[in-house]
């Protein structure tokens, strides 16, 4: 069966959270997708899903043009379950009330669940059946229900926080089952999709892999692709997918620029050239890069160069393939909401910028994109199903420029060769204590400023590494990470007693804002 055949639609009022719903039902093995609520209705209608959710969103229903539930989704006569603004909308829309109060609600609260309701009966949290611990955040709430529809939860304070209509199958709450303090949230977001909308699990990762190997066989039939490999997770996974589904119509780029992990160039090839006998060209730019960057300390001209030589080493490689049709990109699914987002006028989110420059349009090559449905938690699932070294699917992030701008200032063979060295010890101890995956990103920073320090009897005067490690989980804000002394003492040490030509190590203790993550 279509692995996509029973499917549910998340629509959107531009909450924080509205991917989170997605990938809570994702991961229950439903396949649904995000559509903003102001899209053409026609197109909402031809999604054709077996149930809707009105996610959450920062506007109120009292105003007087206030995002709506499109007539066209109701007139589906499918299941509906609306959160938060999502229950607001349903209120205002289907004849009940909405007011704005003066305390907004925020964060825990227990619920008490009245007698039969059908998304909320038998689910507890405490010894006293019929209680549940939830997570709010809300301004407006539900001031009377709407006709046919019974209120089935409320809260000391609030006395309408769950209603439902069981005829029509709608149902509404005000809190959110999406995020983790809601105890029992995912068995909420189970019911509704299982249970009241008949959705199977068809959304596995060896069903994502086989229809994803069936439609690139039918879009590609016998042509050659290329695809840029990066090393990085995505355009990993897309290399040992494609790999999968037309072998050696594949072949693969991989520009080694220099400026990557210690040792990452050589692993990309043991991986997929060795191991998996993908067809892997390796361009081994790196004397191009540092002869490009020689001198060159401003980091907006250094993105330039790095970005540039790219696509220009990238083309030329390109050129030499003849038969070349496609172009793989590893483009996923939180990329393809944004820019439908940014169409819509609704994205609410700050675009996650500066990308080191796409390819020029003039290689007319046709995009083959087998992740664009997908999340990133789904491309590791895959990832893994595909056989993928856990290492490199859980990789933290790297930036396009890499090193580059990672040693502060001009970038030379030299000092690039000390920072991976750094780096590399300051992510082992890291892996071997644990706090790899407690972190979103760490990394050494070369400094280009020397300080004093004594190595034996002899005055060392050479530069410094900043290490910097933090957690987010969206990269637009972060904390730094509260790494142990004793795991930081460590790192020290061991930077400054193997890598030759660093005297001293520091650990960069300021969140974003103010200061970004990368150091340039
Ligand atoms: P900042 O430094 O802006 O970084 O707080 C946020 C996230 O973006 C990554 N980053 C980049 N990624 N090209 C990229 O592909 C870039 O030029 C670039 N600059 C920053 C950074 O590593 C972090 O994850």
């Amino acid at each position: 069966m279509d692995i996509h055949a029973h499917r549910l639609l998340i629509l959107d009022f531009g909450s924080q959270y509205t991917q989170l719903i997605a990938r809570k039902v994702r991961e229950l093995g439903v396949y649904c997708e995000i559509l903003p609520w102001d899209m053409p209705v026609d197109e909402l209608v031809a999604f054709a899903p077996r149930g809707v959710i009105l996610s959450g969103g920062p506007e109120s229903t009292t105003l007087a043009d206030a995002p709506r539930i499109p007539d066209a989704v109701l007139q589906m006569k499918v299941p509906m379950l609306g959160i938060c603004y999502g229950m607001q909308s349903m209120a205002a829309q289907l004849g009940g009330q909405v007011g704005a109060e003066q305390e907004r609600e925020f964060g825990h609260a227990e619920v008490r669940v009245g007698e039969g309701s059908t998304l909320l009966g038998g689910l507890t949290d405490h010894i006293d059946a019929n209680r549940l611990d939830v997570w709010m955040s809300h301004g407006d709430r539900v001031q009377a229900a709407p006709p046919g529809f019974q209120v089935v939860a409320s809260t000391e304070h609030v006395p309408i926080i769950a209603i439902e209509d069981a005829e029509r199958r709608w149902f509404g709450i005000q809190f959110h089952p999406e995020v983790t303090h809601t105890r029992q949230g995912l068995e909420i977001l189970r019911r509704f999709s299982m249970e009241v909308c008949g959705c199977e699990a068809l959304w596995t990762a060896d069903g994502i892999i086989d229809d994803q190997i069936r439609r690139v066989r039918e879009q590609v039939g016998d042509a050659e692709v290329l695809l840029g490999l990066s090393g990085g997770v995505d355009s990993s996974v897309v290399a040992a997918l494609l790999h999968e589904a037309i072998g050696d119509q594949l072949t693969c780029v991989f520009v080694d620029t220099g400026l990557l992990r210690y040792q990452e160039g050589d692993q990309v090839m043991r991986t997929f050239a060795q191991h998996m006998g993908v067809k892997v060209i390796r361009v081994n730019a790196a004397e191009k890069y540092f002869a490009a960057l020689d001198g060159v300390d401003d980091p907006e001209t250094k993105r330039k160069i790095i970005g540039g030589l790219f696509v220009e080493i990238f083309e030329q490689e390109a050129a030499k393939l003849r038969d070349v049709q496609f172009l793989a990109q590893g483009t996923i699914y939180p990329d393809v909401i944004e820019s439908a987002g940014a169409r819509t006028g609704k994205a609410h989110v700050i675009k996650s910028h500066h990308n080191v420059g796409g390819l020029p349009e003039h290689m007319k090559l046709s995009l083959v994109e087998p992740l664009r449905e997908l999340f990133k938690d789904e491309v590791r699932r895959l990832g893994n199903a595909l056989g993928l070294p856990h290492e490199m699917i859980h990789r933290h992030p790297f930036p396009g420029p890499g090193l580059g701008v990672r040693v502060l200032g001009a970038v030379s063979a030299d000092v690039v060769s000390v920072l991976q060295k750094a780096d590399h010890i300051f992510i082992q101890e890291l892996r071997a204590s644990g706090w790899y995956e407690r972190t979103s990103q760490a990394f050494a920073v070369f400094l280009p400023v020397k300080s004093v320090g004594v190595v034996g009897d002899a005055r060392a005067y050479e530069p410094v590494i900043a290490l910097r490690a933090v957690e987010t989980i969206d990269f637009m804000t972060a904390g730094w990470a509260e790494l142990p002394y004793s795991l930081l003492g460590k790192v020290s040490l061991r930077i400054v007693n193997e890598v030759r030509g660093v005297s001293r190590v520091v650990y960069d203790i300021t969140g974003k804002p103010p200061a970004t993550i990368e150091w340039e």
